[in-house]
Parts: C-alpha cells; sequence; structure tokens
C-alpha cells in the first residue's frame, strides 16, 4: 500500500467495503443513473464535453456519461480500490474514459480545462465544502456546469438517528438544502437550478432495510449487519418525508 492510499479518507474506505457495495449496489447515490441522466441532460453532455466525475466511487456515472453521450470522462476518486472496473484491462482500454487516484481539494487539472463537473453524493461527506467547490470552479471553463446531486440536512438528527449508519448513508455532515446553494452561489456559480428529488432517498432506504432483512441469516456477513439491523430506518424514512431531511440535483454555471 503506498503513502497515498494509507491516508484515504474513512468515507472511501467505508465505500470500498463489500458490505457497503453489497447494499447500495454499482451506483453509490439515491437515484442511480435515473438522476444522473437528469444531471447530463440538465448540463448539455456531448460527444464534445470533457467531463470530470468528482469521487467516482465505481465509475458506474462516468462509464455511463461515455457509453451514452460519447463525452470523454475522467473519474476522479481517493481509492484505488473503487476504481478497479475502469483501469485498461487484457480486453482493451475504453479512450473515452480515464480513471484518475486523486483527491478533490486539489484537483490535477489546470484551470478553465473542462465542460462539466460532476459530484454526486458526495460534496456533503469532504472536510471543506467550500475549498471543494473552488476546485471545481477553478478547473471549469467559463460558462461550464457543476452537476451536484447531494443530501440535505434542515433540522439537526434526533438522538437516536446520529449513529455510525447515519454517517454511512452520508446524512450526518450534511447542510440544509439553503447553505448549500448560498455556499455554490458565494463560489461564483451562476444560474443555480435546484430539484428536490428526496424519494430517492426514501427508496434506497427502503432497498437498503429489505437487503439487510433478506441477508441478516448469512453468517459470513452477520457481525457487520449486526450493527445496521438496529437502525431505525422507518423513523429516518418519516424524518425525511417530514421535510427535515432530503436529497436534490442542483446544476449552475461558471461565470
Ligand atoms: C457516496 S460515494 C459516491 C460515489 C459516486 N459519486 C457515486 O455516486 O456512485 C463517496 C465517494 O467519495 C470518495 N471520496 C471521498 N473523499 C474524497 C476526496 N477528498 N477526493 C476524492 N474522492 C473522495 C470516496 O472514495 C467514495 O467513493
Amino acid at each position: 500500500m503506498n503513502t497515498f492510499n494509507q491516508t484515504i479518507s474513512c468515507c472511501t474506505q467505508l465505500y470500498q467495503l463489500p458490505l457497503t457495495q453489497l447494499l447500495l449496489g454499482d451506483s453509490f447515490h439515491p437515484g442511480g443513473l435515473t438522476l444522473t441522466k437528469k444531471l447530463a441532460q440538465k448540463t448539455l453532455i456531448n460527444r464534445q464535453s470533457l467531463v470530470l466525475d468528482v469521487a467516482a466511487g465505481k465509475g458506474t456515472s462516468a462509464k455511463y456519461l461515455s457509453a451514452h453521450y460519447g463525452a470523454q470522462v475522467f473519474a476522479l476518486d481517493l481509492g484505488l480500490e473503487n476504481l478497479q472496473d475502469l483501469l485498461p484491462s487484457s480486453s482493451g482500454r475504453n479512450k473515452n474514459l480515464m480513471p484518475i487516484v486523486g483527491d478533490a481539494l486539489s484537483l490535477p487539472f489546470v484551470d478553465n480545462a473542462l465542460d462539466v463537473v460532476l459530484c454526486e453524493c458526495t460534496l456533503c461527506t469532504f472536510s471543506n465544502k467550500s475549498s471543494a467547490l473552488k476546485e471545481m470552479y477553478r478547473v471549469l471553463r467559463p460558462g461550464g456546469f457543476i452537476a451536484i446531486s447531494d443530501i440535505y440536512l434542515n433540522q439537526p438528527l434526533p438522538q437516536s438517528l446520529t449513529q455510525d449508519v447515519s454517517r454511512w448513508l452520508c446524512v450526518a455532515d450534511s447542510c440544509s438544502a439553503l447553505q448549500s446553494q448560498e455556499c455554490i452561489s458565494a463560489t461564483g456559480f451562476n444560474k443555480i437550478q435546484f430539484n428536490d428529488e428526496s424519494q430517492h432517498l426514501i427508496t434506497t432506504i427502503k432497498t437498503i432495510e429489505q437487503k439487510i432483512t433478506k441477508m441478516g441469516h448469512l453468517p459470513i456477513i452477520k457481525t457487520q449487519l449486526d450493527k445496521l439491523t438496529d437502525f431505525p430506518f422507518k423513523q429516518l424514512s418519516q424524518f425525511i418525508i417530514d421535510g427535515n431531511a432530503g436529497y436534490y440535483l442542483l446544476t449552475a454555471r461558471k461565470q
């Protein structure tokens, strides 16, 4: 393991766990490729587009954008294991798709280089959200788009929901919907479009709960699942239905 990998964030370690991948599938964000497609349409991604997927996870969205829109896509993540599927294999390499092990807080691109920067369900996990947004702004060309999807938290989580699972679902460290928009506007972005997509978060929570119930008896993952079986998923869903937390899509342009 190299020094870079030794210092990867706990978020990265969490998303590289087989259990996380089993429960979430290949797309580590609510709404999966349905919401990625919405972001692609809003940001006019096409064959000429240079797109960076920041914190790309397993690169599911990056693969989709290069295959369906013909865009040149860079998939950047802190975790090398996450990006394994995108590495060139004996069967060849997709020239439109480039995996990059790197840090969202120090993007390996020159200024004004890209048409679209995508960041799905990760902004809330960055220790310094405003530095991450500044980096995205720097590497975009004037008129270029950011495409964000993320969790918002309008009210503090009740004590019963402040467990590891909330951190794992990225709910624990989120800002409010208003704070997120203010932060994006303060970075210099304009033409902000905000869409509430909270129903996808509720569906994700329901799916995870069902998978845990189904797999609970498997001894190989029982120790890890035990922490999850007691979590009040229904209470979390109700908290979201009541408007205290949710999931949004946001696009904006560099001036
Ligand atoms: C919730 S997952 C989202 C993955 C992907 N965007 C998706 O929707 O499938 C969060 C990802 O952020 C990555 N990550 C966390 N901090 C990062 C950083 N500072 N730079 C790059 N990637 C980071 C983690 O490795 C993990 O893959």
